[in-house]
């Protein structure tokens, strides 16, 4: 039996306790709500393992397996709960000038709830045509969510069509980018305006609707943004924007759960949304930027850095999904379902992300992030320079090598 003990089953037993210790590292550090049945499957794989090693004849264990495999399948199945009635519940929705709100507004209104959509500009596209092909139950009501004044009218007028009637549900969907790129090169103007809106402006509404949301035993729930959770490249404002705004969510939540009202945030994938397609807004931005940002910084990263970064994040936007479908469903089951998730992932390839970001080694999900965002060619012209300078140098010495050579 001391074959057992041979050089490759002792780099097996290594290779398999770093790999089984990492994951469970990776998973016991993360917040995952998949991690519990993980942990469940990588203790049954171990467990299995021990029992294959302990020369349980093979057919008992596939037996065995083939057991656990039905019983866990048949305790996953049921039939789904039913969805609730949506007739009669309120809802109010912010941002529908365009993008997911506007689609939201509509397909609500058309499910039977009673909407208030807020708009920016209430003689804007968008909100003359929610008025024109939704139902009279939708009201539009203006609101820059960063004003307190108003988002304080907004609630008078909608606790006055209200009645004594509760909010069953608040849809945060307002939200902006202001710019993108790296920090260093992120102007303080970009930074306060995503925290302005994202975070104090959702902060603001959900905190003046709260009281109408518990009366309801309702539901809150916020669009936020895998940038929220992973370090997109040259997303650092929006990105900590969504952060804030994630964990001030995931504390209401627990806050809210003996009053009833449940929350549920929706992460959606890259989507064609707001200014995101405008060329001519990403241009101004980009004009802005270079006429603030400072000569030495200018000098250190050079144009062509801040350029391709622009084209880089415009040729990703235009190939965003126009199909907003994923996101509003998502809306409907955590407004309707008797048990509405924590999060939902809205879109392709959301999973898969969260996943490598909770199990992989950062140098994997760090590089993973920068394929599928912005995949820049271009260093800094620092660097270039300091390569390229390099790179003469060591070219030199070879050079003054090569003369010593000739005269030894
Ligand atoms: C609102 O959504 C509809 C489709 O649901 C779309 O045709 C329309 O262009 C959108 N309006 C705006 C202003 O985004
Ligand atoms: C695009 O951006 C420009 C500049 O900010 C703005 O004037 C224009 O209204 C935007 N277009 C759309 C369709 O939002
Ligand atoms: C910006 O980059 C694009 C593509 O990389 C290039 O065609 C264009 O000439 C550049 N513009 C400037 C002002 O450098």
């Amino acid at each position: 039996m001391m074959d057992h003990y041979t050089l490759p089953y002792w780099i097996y037993l290594a290779v398999l306790t770093v790999f089984v210790g990492g994951a469970m590292k990776k998973i016991l550090a993360s917040h995952l709500s998949s991690a519990p049945p993980l942990v469940a499957w990588l203790g049954a794989i171990v467990l299995v393992e021990r029992l294959w090693a302990s020369c349980l004849p093979a057919v008992l264990l596939l037996v065995l397996l083939g057991l656990a495999c039905c019983f866990y399948s048949a305790a996953r199945t049921g039939p789904p709960p039913a969805a609730l009635p949506a007739h009669g519940k309120a809802v109010l929705i912010t941002g529908c000038d365009s993008g997911f709100g506007n689609a939201t507004a509509k397909h609500l209104d058309a499910l039977g709830f009673e909407v208030f959509a807020t708009v920016l500009d209430l003689l804007g596209d968008g909100a003359r045509e929610l008025q024109r092909t939704c139902s009279p139950r939708l009201t539009l009501l203006q609101v820059d969510i960063t004003q307190p004044q108003q988002v304080q009218q907004a609630l008078l007028d909608i606790k006055a069509k209200l009645g004594l009637k509760g909010l069953w549900g608040l849809v945060n969907n307002a939200g902006v980018c202001v710019n993108f790129g790296d920090a260093e090169l992120s102007l303080m103007s970009n930074f306060r305006g995503c925290m302005e809106v994202n975070f104090f402006g959702t902060l603001s509404i959900t905190k003046s609707f709260l009281p109408l949301l518990r009366q309801a035993k309702g539901r809150i729930i916020t669009i936020s943004s895998p940038a929220g959770d992973q370090p997109f490249p040259c997303l650092a404002a929006y990105g900590a924007s969504k952060a804030a705004l994630n964990l001030f969510i995931n504390t209401l939540r627990h806050e809210l759960e003996p009053w009833g009202v449940r929350v549920s945030t929706i992460l959606p994938s890259s989507y064609r949304t707001g200014q995101s397609s405008n060329n001519t807004y990403w241009e101004q931005q980009h004009q802005q930027l270079l006429q603030s940002l400072s000569p030495a910084l200018l000098e250190d990263y050079g144009e062509d850095y801040v350029n391709e970064t622009k084209e880089l994040f415009q040729s990703h936007a235009s190939q965003a999904n126009p199909d907003f479908s994923p996101v509003v469903n998502a809306i409907v089951q955590a407004l309707l379902s008797p048990q509405p998730r924590v999060r939902y992932f809205a879109g392709p390839g959301i999973g898969l992300m969260y996943f490598i970001h909770s199990y992989c080694p950062f140098s994997i999900s760090n590089r993973f992030l920068q394929k599928l965002f912005v995949k820049k060619k271009l260093m800094p012209l620092a660097l270039r320079r300091q390569s390229g300078f390099n790179l003469n140098l060591s070219l030199h010495n070879n050079n003054n090598n090569e003369e010593k050579l000739k005269y030894l």
